[in-house]
């Protein structure tokens, strides 16, 4: 009988020892490490005409910088319906674990987030938390927020408390079990979230860590652009591979897959949504164009392109 339970217990221990290892794995590959550009980044630094003396600045008020981080960081795309209020919720998100719905987040005390201080707007962008301690789901993009700097999300929180209150009540989330249990998501989070800004080595042109910080931070291109691994966190060692999202196939956007992209042709895609060949991008990418790079400036368009020809992936 002791023999037996030793022996359950070191088998136990394996399994344990072996979903370790497993699972540290799992968040090495989703680590997102220093961002390396490749030895041609000055000629395409040179191809972005926004680049030409080196920086890139824009003059505004802390409120204008708030609407185009607002508009930068998509969140319309997931937080207002179609017809409906802005930053109200209701968008339905289609995942391979179910749908969830974007909650309200205009400044309404009852359906939106009119309680809120700055400091749980940053608990929930950075830590993918409620004020209440309870974790959010992935669907929103958190994992990617976190690298938004102190200033940014202190401006950002200005738009979103500019937005009108709207009474527009939140849908629950059709999201079967086990993945719609919220108690598993800190394991998750463990394992998936990176605290802490973007990582450059020394030296980078300001073109391409401007462009890494759009890409990684705001706009999330990853979340669709990257595959994702077994327990739905982003593979960083295949950074723009392409991948798979539920039944929709998004396409390769790493240097091996833009070679034939000039810097201007993706900038302009990413203006208007026209591909090179004329034709133009639809469904989740036609959403990103309207919400996320059309409103940008041309520069950081162009800085978006320098990032995505430029980083070395593998
Ligand atoms: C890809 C879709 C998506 C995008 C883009 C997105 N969100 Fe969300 N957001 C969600 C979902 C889904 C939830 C609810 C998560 C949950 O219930 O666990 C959420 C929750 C939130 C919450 C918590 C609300 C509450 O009532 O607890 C805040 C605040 C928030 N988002 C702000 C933003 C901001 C600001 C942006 C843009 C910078 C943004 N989101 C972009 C999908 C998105
Ligand atoms: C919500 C998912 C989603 C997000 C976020 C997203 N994309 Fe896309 N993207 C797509 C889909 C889907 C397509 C294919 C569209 C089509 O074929 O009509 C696409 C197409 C593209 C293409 C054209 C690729 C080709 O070979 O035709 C580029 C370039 C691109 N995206 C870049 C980006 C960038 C840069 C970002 C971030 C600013 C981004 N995407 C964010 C889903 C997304």
């Amino acid at each position: 009988m002791r023999r037996t339970i030793g022996l359950v217990l070191v088998l136990l221990f394996a399994v344990a020892v072996a979903g370790g290892w497993w699972l540290f794995d799992q968040g090495a590959a989703a680590a997102r490490g220093p961002l390396h550009p490749g030895p041609e980044i000055a000629e395409l630094v040179a191809a972005a005409p926004g680049w030409a003396d080196g920086v890139s600045a824009v003059e505004a008020t802390p409120r204008e910088r708030g609407a185009y981080l607002l508009a930068a960081g998509g969140c319309a795309s997931c937080h207002t319906a179609d017809g409906g209020d802005a930053l109200a919720g209701g968008v339905a998100l289609d995942s391979p674990f179910g749908t969830f719905y974007a909650p309200n987040i205009t400044p309404d005390a009852e359906h939106g987030i009119g309680g809120w201080t700055f400091a749980d707007f940053e608990r929930a962008m950075r830590r993918g938390r409620a004020p209440d301690g309870t974790a959010y789901f992935p669907a929103f993009p958190y994992t990617a927020y976190a690298a938004i700097t102190d200033a940014d999300l202190a401006d950002l929180w200005l738009a979103v408390r500019a937005a009108d209150p709207s009474p527009t009540p939140n849908r629950p989330h059709e999201v079967p079990p086990p993945f719609g249990w919220r108690a598993l998501l800190p394991v998750w989070q463990a394992v998936f979230l990176e605290e802490g800004t973007l990582a450059f080595p020394a030296d980078v042109p300001a073109a391409f860590a401007r462009g890494a910080y759009l890409t990684e931070a705001l706009a999330h291109c990853g979340e669709c652009h990257t595959p994702r691994g077994p327990l739905g966190g982003l593979d960083r060692t295949r950074a723009f591979a392409g991948g798979r999202l539920g039944d929709r196939t998004m396409p390769a956007v790493d240097a091996e897959a833009l070679a034939d992209w000039s810097v201007g042709d993706i900038a302009f895609m990413l203006s208007i949504g026209m591909l090179p060949d004329g034709d133009f991008v639809g469904g989740d990418m036609a959403k990103v164009v309207e919400n996320t790079t059309g409103p940008m400036t041309a520069a950081d368009r162009e800085a978006i392109a320098v990032y995505l020809k430029g980083l070395v992936t593998r």
